[in-house]
């Protein structure tokens, strides 16, 4: 016969033993999520990682094809009568487009050759790059800075960050004119906060944030999925390449930091960068030393 007594230890037993089944359901439906997020990465980072020796090796092909090209026009065009030299002029831009466009191609796939770096003060790229972007915003857009603490120093390019930047605000500016008045705001916020560079690091370190938020069209989660794509535009024949972002996404990854986007289709976008704030002392060592 089992007693009373020990029925009820019974019990709360067995409502101890529900108890701990939940929670370790609960931790193992956490780590399968934590898992799949990691496996996401993973496999983003390998088809950048394809995507990028791919591009690569076009571009420079591209390119060599495109030494031969340009001078060769220029030949050509010192034989040509005056009348005739507008059609070279047409054929020479052409050429410097493709260029430009090789150049684009080696930056996304981390081969460009100019990334030399140095500290910079985070509040002159931001404003570097809202000063070329003014004006193409036109009157009626709004673009405001908003400058929430005091300048970090960010060891980096800066006319890399900065085309970051002037993407990210174009893209911007295009999702706003297409959502048409009253919308109209862009606005870029800059911030120090402090966070861990990987959840084991022992210290807090400063991190750069720049935000990039409109209220324009805003995006599907079909279209957020693939930003980063290179060649991936909602723009049309010859408006857009689809490669802002997937250049702005490998400069920013080369600098050891991420980028990230919200986005809600009708309501607007944010972009999001952080960025490893340089120490103080590492500024301040590479001063005197540049002196
Ligand atoms: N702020 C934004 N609001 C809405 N959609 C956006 C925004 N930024 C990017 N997108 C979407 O992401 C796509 C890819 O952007 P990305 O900058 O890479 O290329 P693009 O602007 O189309 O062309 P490019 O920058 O090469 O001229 C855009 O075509 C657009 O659909
Ligand atoms: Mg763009």
């Amino acid at each position: 016969m089992v007693g009373f007594g020990e029925l009820d230890r019974l019990a709360a037993e067995n409502v101890e033993l529900r108890r701990l089944l939940t929670e370790a359901q609960r931790t193992a439906a956490a780590a399968t999520a934590d898992q799949r997020t990691l496996e996401e990465q993973l496999r983003q980072a390998q088809k950048m990682e394809a995507i990028g020796n791919l591009t690569a090796g076009i571009a420079h092909d591209f390119n060599n094809m495109l030494s031969v090209i340009m001078p060769t026009l220029e030949v050509v065009a010192g034989f040509l009568p005056n009348e005739r030299k507008p059609i070279m002029h047409e054929a020479s831009h052409a050429a410097r487009r493709a260029s430009e466009l090789a150049r684009q191609l080696m930056s996304f796939a981390g081969r460009s050759p100019s990334a030399q770096r140095a500290h910079h003060s985070s509040h002159e790229i931001v404003d570097a790059a809202t000063r070329i972007c003014a004006p193409m915003f036109g009157a009626e857009l709004h673009l405001a800075t908003v400058y929430e603490d005091s300048a970090a120093a960010l060891y980096c390019n800066a006319g890399q960050l900065e085309q970051v930047l002037v993407n990210l605000l174009l893209n911007a500016r295009d999702a706003v004119v297409a959502a048409g008045p009253p919308r109209g705001h862009v606005i870029v916020r800059v911030s120090v906060r402090r966070r861990r560079a990987e959840r084991s690091a022992p210290e807090l370190d400063p991190w750069v944030w720049i935000q990039v938020s409109d209220d324009g069209v805003g995006m599907t989660d079909e279209v957020r999925a693939r930003v980063f794509e290179p060649f991936f535009t909602t723009k049309g024949l010859g408006r857009g390449t689809g490669l802002g972002l997937a250049t702005s996404y490998a400069i920013v990854r080369d600098h050891e930091g991420r980028i990230e986007c919200a986005s809600h289709a009708g309501f607007g976008t944010t972009f999001t960068i952080t960025l490893p704030a340089s120490s103080p002392n590492a500024a301040k060592q590479h001063a005197a030393e540049a002196e």
